[in-house]
Parts: C-alpha cells; structure tokens; sequence
C-alpha cells in the first residue's frame, strides 16, 4: 500500500499592507540616506500596516490567496501553524484568530516563535505532522507588524524592518514534497538581537528602547553569513545532494548582501536566489513564504524544482528545508 506521508505545496499567498515607507521618507526622519540603506542592505522601500491593522488582518488575506491558488475550501484545513513574533494578543494565539477568520472549527491552531526563523521552524513542524499522518493539510503563515516592535527614531534598525504576511498551503501526498528540514538555536547570543522587554518582563522606564528591537547589526550579519553557509551544507549532505542540484535559494529576506554571499557559496548564480528585500526591507517570519509566493506566481519556479528554503534569526535561531516543488 502507498504512504501519503510528504508535504506538498499545493498554494501560496502572500500580502503587504497598502501604506510604503520610501528610504527617501526615511531620511525626513532620521540621520540616514537612501544611497547608504542601498548599498548595505539592498533595501528600497517597506510597507507598513495600517493603525487599524494586525498580524491576523495581514495573515487572513495572505491564507486566502493560497486557498484560491490551492482550489480547495478552508473546511480542509487540520492544522494551522503562525509564525509570529508579533502577534496581535498575548492570547489566544494568531493561529486560533485566524482560524476564526476562516470560519473553521476544532482542528488544532497554533503559533510558533522563533522570529526570522519561523516560517522555517513553522514548516518543519508542519512536516512533522504530515509525516506521522497527524495531518493532512496544513495551513502554515510566517505574519508580521514589526513596525510595531520598531523604534522609528533608531537609525540602526528602522531602516531594515517592515510589515507583511506569506502563506502556504501543504497536503499529504505520495510524491515529494519536503525533503529534509533542519531546525537549530543557540540561547546564548540573546543580547546582539532582541527586544529588551515583554509580557512577563516588565520594561523598567518608560523608554521606548525597551519596547522595541535593538541590535549589534555588525555582529548578527557575520554571524548570519557563517551560519547559513553551514547550514545549507547540512542541508545537502543530509539528502546526498550536491551544490548544483539546487535550481532556487529561496532565502529569508534581511540584507541583499547576506543572500549574495549565501549563493557565492552555493556557486548559485545571483539570478537563483530569489531577492524580494528591495521591495519591502525585512519581514521576520513572513519573509520565505512571501518570496517563495513570488516566485511560483511569476513562474520561476516550477514543479520538480529543488528549492532551498533558508533563514537566521533572533534566538538566535536558523533552519532550511529542501523541497522539491
Ligand atoms: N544610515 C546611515 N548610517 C548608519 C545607519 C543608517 N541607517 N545605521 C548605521 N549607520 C552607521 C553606523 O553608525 C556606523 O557609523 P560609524 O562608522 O561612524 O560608527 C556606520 O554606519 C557603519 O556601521 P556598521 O554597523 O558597521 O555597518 P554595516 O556595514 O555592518 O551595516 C547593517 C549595518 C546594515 C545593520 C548590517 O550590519 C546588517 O544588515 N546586519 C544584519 C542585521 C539584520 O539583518 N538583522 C535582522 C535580523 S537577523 C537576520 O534577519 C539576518
């Protein structure tokens, strides 16, 4: 008898809030210049999400466009997974909100934290359901409002943040599907990227440097940079698969330079790495799926691709997943 035991990519979507942020805009703001976000992070413009508007508005219409891609009815979904590191309430999650929005009932919903990395850590958990036959199609959405979590008058990180969501559908299939995952953290390096204060430690003044992310930029990207490269080493080893079997990197979205040096090191040529930063600066979470979606509905990618899905984040944290598409 066939086991229906790989996650397949049957839909995508991915949604950006109307609002953009220019770094010409910027510029009025801070002390910074257009020339100088280009040319350390590749970054253009960022969409920012309305006041009204939270991670579940964001992750709903992302989901939608996936189920249409998908053709299927939400009713199919037994699973949903959010990748969040800002979700709209401390509870209930964003996944059991969007949920709502969806109008189902009673299959398990619920959110992942593991900042940049989560869509990645998300889809692996996703996988791991699908491959024990717990589920059977999964919901899996990277959302963010880190506009939320951004201290607009800091030149050092207002520039590299931005808002958005990206959605993927997987359902059990015999044919592959997720190939590997690879999930990792190290706790240690807590203090080169985070946000100081949250629900249960309380800020100590009211500085909004306590609420929102500070970073030792310079730190994280060396550690990006080496930590991806490994990873995609792993990833491939794993699968007995070599640098030129990979077609995409479908990476996660911070800085053009970080995504350049990882496909130098692939020997990928620029072209195969699909770079989405430009248009709307860092996402976290939603940032691989938003590309992957990009990707797919412009046709680059198409079916029996192999893809190499990577990210890095605060944690920090990191993983990739090998699909063939
Ligand atoms: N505009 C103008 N100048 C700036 C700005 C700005 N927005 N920000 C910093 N500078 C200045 C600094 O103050 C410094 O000035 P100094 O030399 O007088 O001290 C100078 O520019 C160079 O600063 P560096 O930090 O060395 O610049 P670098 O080339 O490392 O670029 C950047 C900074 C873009 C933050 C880079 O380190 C980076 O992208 N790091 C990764 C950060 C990241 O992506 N984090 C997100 C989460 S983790 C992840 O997703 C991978």
């Amino acid at each position: 008898m066939s086991q229906k035991n790989y996650s397949r990519i049957i839909g995508t979507g991915r949604y950006l809030p109307e609002k953009i942020v220019t770094n010409v805009d910027l510029e009025k703001k801070v002390d910074t210049s257009d020339a100088w976000i280009r040319e350390r992070t590749g970054i253009e413009q960022r969409h920012i999400a309305a006041d009204d508007q939270t991670t579940c508005d964001l992750a709903e219409q992302a989901s939608l466009k996936a189920l249409e891609m998908a053709e299927i009815e939400a009713s199919e979904i037994d699973l949903i997974i959010v990748a969040t590191t800002t979700p709209d309430k401390t509870f209930p999650s964003t996944a059991c909100l969007l949920q709502q929005r969806l109008a189902i009932h009673g299959c398990p919903a619920f959110d992942i934290q593991a900042v940049c990395s989560g869509f990645v850590y998300a889809l692996s958990v996703a996988d791991q359901f699908i491959k024990t036959g717990m589920a059977k199609c999964v919901l899996v959405v990277g959302s963010e409002t880190l506009s939320r979590i951004t201290n607009w008058s800091d030149r050092n990180t207002c520039v590299l943040f931005g808002d958005g969501a990206g959605a993927v559908l997987l359902q059990a299939s015999e044919e592959a599907g997720i190939l590997s995952t690879h999930i990792h953290a190290d706790g240690q390096y807590e203090d080169l990227l985070h946000v100081p204060s949250g629900v249960s430690k309380l800020p100590k003044t009211d500085s909004i440097e306590e609420r929102t992310m500070a970073m030792r930029g310079n730190e994280v990207f060396k550690m990006a940079v080496n930590t991806l490269s490994r990873i995609a080493k792993e990833t491939l080893d794993a699968n007995g698969l070599q640098k030129e079997d990979i077609d995409w990197l479908v990476p996660h979205q911070a800085n053009l330079r970080i995504i350049n040096g990882t496909a130098k090191k692939l020997k990928l040529s620029p072209e195969q790495a699909v770079v989405t930063v430009h248009k709307h600066a860092n996402t976290s979470s939603a940032s691989v799926p938003m590309a992957l979606d990009e990707a797919i509905r412009d046709g680059r990618i198409q079916r029996g691709h192999m893809l190499l899905l990577e990210a890095f984040g605060g944690g920090f944290t990191w993983g990739s997943a090998l699909i063939r598409y």
